[in-house]
């Protein structure tokens, strides 16, 4: 496991946007094969979405070779919901950058049969080819998608009952009311994340401290579903000052001196 630690979330954005769209522009010079990237939701990625529309915009990088799936989406809320990942999606990516409407892959909240929907969406990912990189964020307890703790390693795309924290953390969208978060999501699992080729995390701020110390010093653990990454062969958490405060001494000065020996 890489761990990428900048200053701030700014630079850590930078960082995660640049490595993306140089991820996207190398396959495209050897291949005419689709890149099919995963893509996350919450506050955390919205800097490195706003970095790749420029980029988009500036002739940097094109999605239009590009295949997206989202990791989850909640189950229940209309997608026209503000707060739904279909509508955040749009807002802050989809709607400005180039990548043809029919690439893009939402799991269906509202679908008449949950499992059926589920069992698609991994079937869409390998017809795809499989994910060359998958972008996620982290939960305060360490989750990744909506794995809570307690999902298996090995699960795939299902539907999933959300925990009382990540309700209350997730209440913020909902005007601060609980009872407006949805108890239910579709995921995709621990193991579709990390079927990819490659797995980059984001994780900003003081609150993500002690899920990043469970998942990059903990052991590999259902508790922590991010840890799951330790047995990843390309897995990379981009972070910034904050949110490593609590990695020991020697963990910190280890991921800075591979930092400046590999110039990442
Ligand atoms: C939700 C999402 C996760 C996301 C997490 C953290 O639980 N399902 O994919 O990583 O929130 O969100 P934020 O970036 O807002 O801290």
């Amino acid at each position: 496991m890489k761990v990428v630690i900048r200053d701030n979330s700014a630079k850590g954005s930078l960082w995660a946007a640049h490595y993306i769209a140089r991820r996207i522009n190398e396959k495209a010079a050897i291949t005419d094969k689709p890149f099919v990237l995963g893509l996350c939701t919450g506050s955390t990625p919205i800097e490195t979405y706003a970095e790749l529309i420029r980029m988009v915009r500036d002739g940097e990088v094109s999605f239009k070779n590009v295949i997206s799936f989202n990791m989850d989406e909640y189950v229940g809320l209309p997608e026209s919901h503000p707060e739904s990942y279909h509508s955040f999606m749009h807002r802050y990516l989809f709607d400005h950058i180039d990548e043809p409407a029919e690439n893009i892959h939402i799991l269906n909240g509202n679908a008449p049969d949950p499992v059926a929907e589920c069992k698609a969406y991994e079937e869409a990912i390998v017809k795809a080819g499989g994910f060359d990189l998958f972008l996620g964020g982290v939960g305060e307890d360490g989750h990744i998608a909506f794995n809570e703790p307690f999902s298996s390693l090995q699960s795939r795309t299902r539907v999933v009952t959300l925990t009382q924290d990540t309700r209350e953390v997730n209440s913020r969208f909902f005007d601060n009311d609980i009872n407006q978060v949805p108890r239910q999501a579709l995921t995709v699992g621990v193991a579709t994340v990390l079927s990819s080729k490659e797995v980059v995390i984001l994780a900003f701020g003081s609150k993500k401290a002690r899920a990043l110390k469970d998942a990059i010093e903990g052991p590999m653990s259902h508790y922590c579903t991010l840890s799951g990454l330790q047995n990843h062969p390309a897995g990379t958490i981009v972070c910034d000052e904050l949110s490593v405060g609590e990695l020991k001494v020697n963990s910190y000065r280890y991921f800075k001196a591979v930092e400046e020996a590999e110039g990442c």
